[in-house]
């Protein structure tokens, strides 16, 4: 017993020297697993890539499975009471009525002119003036679209502009404060035991201080903003902050509510376009598709589609699924079991235990997938030229059931815009193509180095 426990120790330990990304392990252990699952004594987590099992997680036995004390701990001093961040009737009451709002028409179209002001007078002169360069210079496309998508989430929920995309790329004081307030929060996660940041958070030592420092000032300015907010006509306004405040009086639970947004769509966003245009580059054919099926759709020098025109576009929404099947921005998720229980393939779970659904290994699965798993097939999503959902619990990208994703149309709408201009406009090559992307650890899945590319115009 103790050789077993020490032999997975030294797996555990030397799992870089064989596979690229923790991710990769997981996958090869859940391969090999007959039931799809596993369990990792050491970290008291049970693993799954079992569609069956992510259902009655998300589904069945939704009350039984909720993000529980210990998840709410490690984001709670960011997050407070944010939807993201609680469970019962707390989440239920904000998921009814961000739900409502977010369904609105109106909602929707402010979000499309936010975007598409974002591309035309920010990201499509940004890499205009990349491209014109006479030398060719490298840009990190990573690093572009996380400025982007900090933009458009500020604006959308604050209707504040913090202007990350300007073309002398400065950073927001908002955004660096925001950035650690995540990056810190999200490695408490790794600490050998919780004690660890809770003691060095009651002596306000390390990074609990910075991790203080930069939620004081995330504060400072989302009070700022909510009493500014409070002078002008609230009906006027179109954000969501401005939405949630005619029903909601309590600052401090609006300020919680609108960071949950901040958190949940800005790294996601900027993960989910950095795998597609990795994966673009792999695949030209893909690219010269997406290409063809646009320029029977839109105007020759159109840079923006219009909504009605994204939703002919079939094959451009396969693209976009399939590659966040092959790199899912949130590659795993987890939930404490409230009682014991049995998940559907016989593994038995113990109150109190951690059980993770991971979306990266379950789009690397034979059993899910079929044998061409690991190639990145846009048509696989496709029946006779239209495109066609599959069970959500065999694809949790957007997680499934009754906590699904809120803002999942929004970006898939703002993903396709980005691609459609960029790849309509632009000849964009990834300077390192052979290089399998390593991903940092943290809450969204973000490659280490960034995708550095080269750009060219593509039409003039
Ligand atoms: C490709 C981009 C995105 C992906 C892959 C994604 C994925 C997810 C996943 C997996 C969850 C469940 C997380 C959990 O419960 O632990 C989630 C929840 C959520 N997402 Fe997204 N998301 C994306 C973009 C967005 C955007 C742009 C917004 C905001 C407008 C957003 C708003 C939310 C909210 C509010 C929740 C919490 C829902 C709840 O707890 O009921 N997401 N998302």
């Amino acid at each position: 017993m103790v050789e077993r426990f020490s032999k997975i120790l030294e797996r555990a330990i030397n799992w870089s020297k064989e596979f690229d990304n923790l991710g990769d392990w997981y996958t090869h252990l859940l391969r090999k697993s007959p039931t799809g699952t596993i369990h990792i004594h050491v970290l008291g987590n049970t693993i799954t890539a079992n569609p069956d099992n992510v259902e009655y997680m998300l589904k069945t036995r939704f009350e039984n499975y909720p993000k529980g004390k210990a998840f709410s701990a490690i984001l709670g001093d960011l997050l407070g009471r944010g939807i993201f961040n609680v469970d019962g009737d707390s989440w239920r009451f904000q998921r009814k009525m961000a739900s409502l709002e977010l369904g609105s028409l109106s909602i929707r179209s402010y979000a499309f002119e936010i975007i598409s002001s974002e591309i035309q007078h920010r990201l499509l002169p940004l890499l205009s003036t990349v491209a014109g360069k006479e030398e060719n210079s490298v840009l990190d496309l990573q690093d572009v679209f996380r400025r982007f998508s900090f933009d458009n989430i500020c604006r959308f929920s604050f209707g504040l502009d913090p202007g990350c995309l300007q073309l002398s790329l400065p950073i927001s004081d908002f955004a660096v404060a925001f950035d650690l307030a995540s990056k810190l929060s999200a490695e408490r996660a790794m600490s050998t035991s919780p004690m660890i940041w809770k003691i060095k958070r009651l002596f306000n030592l390390g990074s609990e201080k910075k991790l203080k420092e930069a939620i004081k000032l995330v504060n400072v300015l989302a009070e700022e903003v909510i009493q500014q907010k409070r002078k002008t006509d609230l009906s006027t306004q179109k954000d969501l902050l401005s939405r949630f405040m005619t029903t909601i009086n309590d600052d401090r639970y609006l300020r919680d509510i609108v960071i949950s947004f901040l958190l949940a769509g800005r790294d996601t966003v900027a993960s989910a376009l950095t795998g597609f245009f990795w994966l673009l580059t792999q695949h030209p054919e893909v690219e010269a598709a997406i290409r063809y099926e646009s320029d029977q759709i839109m105007e020759p020098n159109q840079e923006i589609a219009s909504f009605e025109q994204m939703r002919e576009m079939h094959y451009l929404q396969a693209a976009m699924y399939e590659s966040l099947r092959l790199f899912p921005p949130i590659q795993f998720d987890s939930k404490f079991t409230q009682e014991d229980d049995v998940l559907p393939d016989g593994t038995f779970v113990r109150k109190g235990s951690r059980v993770t659904y991971h979306p990266y290994a379950m789009g690397r699965m034979e059993r899910v997938w079929g044998p061409d798993c690991l190639e990145f097939k846009p048509e696989r999503w496709l029946q006779n030229g239209v495109f066609t959902q599959k069970s959500p619990f065999k694809y949790p990208v957007f997680q499934a059931g009754l906590r699904v994703c809120l803002g999942k149309e929004l970006a898939l709408v703002q993903m396709k815009s980005v691609a459609l201009s960029l790849i309509r406009r632009f000849d964009i090559r990834v300077t390192e193509p052979s290089r399998t992307p390593r991903f940092a650890p943290g809450l969204t899945a973000t490659v280490r180095g960034g995708l550095p590319v080269l750009i060219q115009e593509w039409r003039t």
